[in-house]
């Protein structure tokens, strides 16, 4: 891959709020590593329910953050692997050539360049490829942490609603990985991948009632976000914790109202109902990187597209059925 580096370059771009659709290719600026910054040579960028979100700018309230009107940022794609090819005022020269994965604070991964915080850069070792690292970070650091806020431990039994997702089918494999009983909720075409990623007994979300499901369980990790929170936390043990990452996607205040009635339903209860809103976490990035060298956590990509249906990808996140992840290859 040619690291010369161009004033300016091709990317994908979202410039209004919108379906993927609406993406298309444009040149912009190619991007200068500020204080604390390196430039990164993107060799691949995994593409997260929250760049769709991003695109759509739903729900309404990320848009005071992310642009009134419009994208501030409009390149599309926080997780990335990619070389460091420049360094910003007070960064280290020698990372100059580093293969790393990072999640990136602002976006920009649709493009052949991107910026970093040199402070979240984790090593890619040689025998994780790039599209494998560049599913981590969020997925992966999601499910993580999700698992943390639930306290899932060896001999605990776990349901994962919504497993075949990004996240999903990172949090089975780490909970099974923990020594816990693995329990998960997926569509009927995605049971038998769930199950060899790790779990004992799947479900079909859309035929099974959740109250018939015949267990409690000592952690409940939603990914889905449907369920009612009461339904639920019966289904918990006395002491057991829902880790809720999804929430019901309300158009306008998107999980807040979730979350609201969670923290409502958990007073006075020894079963309890905890929000993740997972952050980037370099120490995270770096454990799941050495289980991805040591062959412990397997990826599932459903699709790696060249740089060039980088648009197709954004789509197929669009459509809700993404199994494991869609990684866009970087741009020869
Ligand atoms: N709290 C946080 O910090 C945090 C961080 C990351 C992500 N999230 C949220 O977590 C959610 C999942 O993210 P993701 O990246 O894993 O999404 P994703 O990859 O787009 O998830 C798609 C998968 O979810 C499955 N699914 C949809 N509805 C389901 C249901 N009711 N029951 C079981 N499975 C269902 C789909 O299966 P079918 O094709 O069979 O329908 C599909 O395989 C999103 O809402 C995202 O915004 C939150």
């Amino acid at each position: 891959m040619n690291a010369t580096i161009t004033t300016t370059m091709p990317a994908w771009l979202n410039d209004d709020y919108g379906p993927a659709g609406a993406t298309r290719q444009g040149m912009v600026p190619t991007p200068e590593p500020g204080p604390g910054e390196v430039l990164l040579r993107v060799r691949a960028t995994a593409l997260n329910a929250a760049d769709m979100r991003l695109m759509l700018g739903d729900p309404l309230l990320m848009r005071l953050m992310f642009g009134l009107r419009r994208p501030k940022q409009p390149i599309r794609g926080n997780d990335v692997a990619g070389t460091v090819v420049a360094v910003g005022v007070g960064v280290d020269a020698s990372h100059i050539g580093e293969e790393v994965v990072v999640e990136l604070s602002a976006g920009g991964g649709l493009a052949p360049f991107a910026i970093a915080r040199v402070d979240r850069l984790v090593g890619r070792p040689s025998g994780v490829s790039a599209e494998v690292a560049a599913t981590l970070p969020i997925a992966g650091g999601t499910a993580v942490q999700a698992l943390d806020v639930a306290r899932v431990a060896g001999g605990q039994r776990v349901l994962v609603i919504g497993a075949s997702g990004g996240v999903g089918t990172f949090a089975v494999q780490l909970a099974a990985l923990r020594g816990a009983e693995v329990w998960a909720t997926c569509g009927e075409a995605n049971r038998k991948l769930i199950e060899s990623l790790g779990a004992t007994r799947t479900f079909d979300y859309r035929t099974t009632d959740l109250s018939s499901i015949p267990a409690t369980f000592d952690a409940i990790i939603d990914i889905a976000g449907g369920a009612p929170l009461r339904q639920l936390k019966r289904m918990l043990s006395p002491t057991g914790t829902l880790a809720m990452v999804a929430g019901d996607g309300g158009r306008v205040l998107g999980p807040i109202p979730r979350i609201l009635r969670a923290v409502f339903i958990s007073i006075g209860s020894r079963r309890s109902i905890r929000p993740v809103a997972a952050v980037a976490k370099p120490d995270i990035n770096r454990q799941l990187i050495a289980l991805a060298a040591e062959g412990r956590i397997m990826p599932v990509i459903e699709q790696l597209l060249p740089w060039d249906a980088a648009a197709e990808g954004l789509a197929r996140l669009e459509s809700g059925h993404t199994v494991g992840k869609v990684v866009v290859l970087g741009r020869e």
